[in-house]
């Protein structure tokens, strides 16, 4: 049987790392077979076109497709051999960031991304995206208050991330049977118990 695949959303610092690791630990007690992995990245050349990605300045749409280059490796490398072999795969972000950072963010054409996203995935979805949502103004706190250098996204300003979010909430309204709103603002706690819960009904 193929394995399930669950990708994570949000913006930098809605929490997406911090329940990852939860949630896979989760899905690993429960008995499955788990792939973490992450975009831009999760391959060996992958890695290498994320280190660009975070740091070199480029065209909007270099960017969009350098962002589905990677993807097609990590689909072709890891996800779809993992899924095939009934592993589960947890993905930190996938193509709804596409979406949310290069067509709301930067503003390339979501009519662009879709054929992107079409060639690249062919009819493969994930079967559960959890997005993460908090206002903007909590998730850049929480980055800065780590205290750590800031990639060539984290630096965009504040306007950037609020199209980047509400890019994000449209995508989940036009994928209501795939991608769940997990409301972030509540405490690692409250959100955990909430993630129990979905993952004992997916492993139903
Ligand atoms: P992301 O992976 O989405 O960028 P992280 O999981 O790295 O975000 O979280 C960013 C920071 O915010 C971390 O220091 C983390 O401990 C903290 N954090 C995450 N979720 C919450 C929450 N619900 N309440 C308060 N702090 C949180
Ligand atoms: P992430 O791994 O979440 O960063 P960090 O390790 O700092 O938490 O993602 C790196 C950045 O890449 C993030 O700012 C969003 C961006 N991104 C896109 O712009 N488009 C994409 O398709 C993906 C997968 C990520």
């Amino acid at each position: 049987m193929r394995g399930r695949f669950i990708t994570l959303e949000g913006l930098d610092g809605a929490g997406k790392s911090t329940h990852l690791i939860h949630l896979v630990d989760r899905l690993r007690k429960q008995g499955k077979t788990v792939v973490q992995t992450r975009e831009p990245g999760g391959t060996p050349l992958g890695e290498k076109l994320r280190t660009l990605l975070l740091s070199e300045p480029m065209h909007l749409e270099t960017e969009a497709l350098l962002m589905f280059a990677a993807r097609r490796e990590h689909l072709a490398q890891v996800i779809v051999p993992a899924l095939e072999r009934g592993d589960w795969v947890v993905c930190d972000r996938f193509t709804d960031a596409s979406f949310a950072y290069q067509g709301g963010g930067r503003g390339l054409a979501l009519s662009k991304l879709a054929t992107l996203e079409r060639w690249v995935q062919g009819d493969l979805d994930p079967d559960l995206t959890l997005l993460f949502d908090v206002e903007t103004d909590i998730a850049l706190g929480r980055v800065q208050q780590m205290n750590r250098e800031l990639d060539r996204f984290e630096q965009e300003k504040k306007e950037f991330f609020d199209r980047v979010r509400s890019a994000y909430l449209d995508r989940a309204r036009q994928n209501p049977a795939r991608v769940r709103v997990i409301d972030g603002r509540r405490t690692i706690a409250e959100i955990q118990k909430e993630l129990e819960e979905i993952t004992i009904t997916l492993c139903e």
